[in-house]
């Protein structure tokens, strides 16, 4: 693949995007980068510090001094919260209940996307979140949103959660609605499909069919720009 190109994939919870993103990177052997896990690694550290989600000088403060890195591991990948691996601590119940507050707040927002910038500009990257075709990679060459009905997504996070999910498939649907509806309305880059992000709906459609959209996608972007510069 002689060009390289970035692709921005945005969506809510649930929606496939790190799924469809690790898979799409993989394929055209580009660097896979989940910002979710970005910002649920402050969330962790913050909450391990005690402070507050609401405490937003404790917070920014935090934030500016952190470095967060994403290491490719063999089931996925390894986030490091200033050198100490924190992924087996960032998908609690605990932290996916306050990423949200945290996420909102502007001295997090704004290290994570000097972080993410810095993990992109050698091209050839995958990001998926929440605000990369809008505002972290606004030039990225290529830009999906990805969504699914809320059912489907909830259902889906339900069946992550195996024999003893400790939660109903009702309250799994209400936490994540919670958590979209924070994360569209914040006020620092909410979550918004870009005006030139090609619309993605999942609903009953399976991960290799999105992949491969994604993937002829990406190829076809990578050629048009390949052809501008040549
Ligand atoms: O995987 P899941 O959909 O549960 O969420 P995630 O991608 O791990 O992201 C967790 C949370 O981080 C989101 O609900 C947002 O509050 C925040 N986030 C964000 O604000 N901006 C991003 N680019 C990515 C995530
Ligand atoms: O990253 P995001 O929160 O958008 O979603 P995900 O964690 O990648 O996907 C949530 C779940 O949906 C995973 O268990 C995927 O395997 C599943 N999925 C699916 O069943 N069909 C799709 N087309 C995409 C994802």
């Amino acid at each position: 693949y002689p060009h390289r190109i970035n692709i921005a994939i945005d969506g809510p919870a649930g929606a496939g995007k790190s799924t469809v993103a690790r898979l799409v990177a993989s394929t055209l052997r580009y660097v896979y980068v989940d910002t979710g896990a970005m910002y649920r690694a402050v969330t962790y550290v913050a909450i391990a510090r005690g402070i507050r989600p609401n405490d937003e000088e404790g917070l920014a403060s935090l934030a500016t001094g952190l470095d967060i890195s994403l290491l490719p591991g063999e089931e996925g990948q390894i986030v490091l919260a200033d050198g100490d691996d924190v992924t087996g601590q960032i998908r609690t119940r605990e932290v996916t209940a306050s990423v949200s507050l945290v996420s909102a707040n502007a001295g997090v927002r704004s290290r994570m996307s000097e972080l993410q910038r810095l993990m992109a500009a050698a091209k050839g990257v995958v990001m998926d979140g929440r605000d990369i075709g809008t505002h972290v990679l606004p030039d990225a060459e290529l830009k999906v949103f990805l969504t699914a009905s809320p059912r489907e997504r909830a259902t889906r996070r339900f069946l992550e959660l195996g024999d003893k999910p400790g939660v109903t498939l009702d309250q799994l649907e209400e936490e994540i609605a919670l958590r979209d509806r924070m994360d569209s309305e914040r006020d620092i880059a909410p979550l918004r499909q870009a005006p030139d992000a090609l619309l993605i709906d999942s609903t009953g459609r399976s991960i290799a069919e999105i992949v491969d959209e994604i993937v002829s996608l990406g190829l076809a972007a990578a050629q048009t720009v390949g052809a501008r510069e040549n």
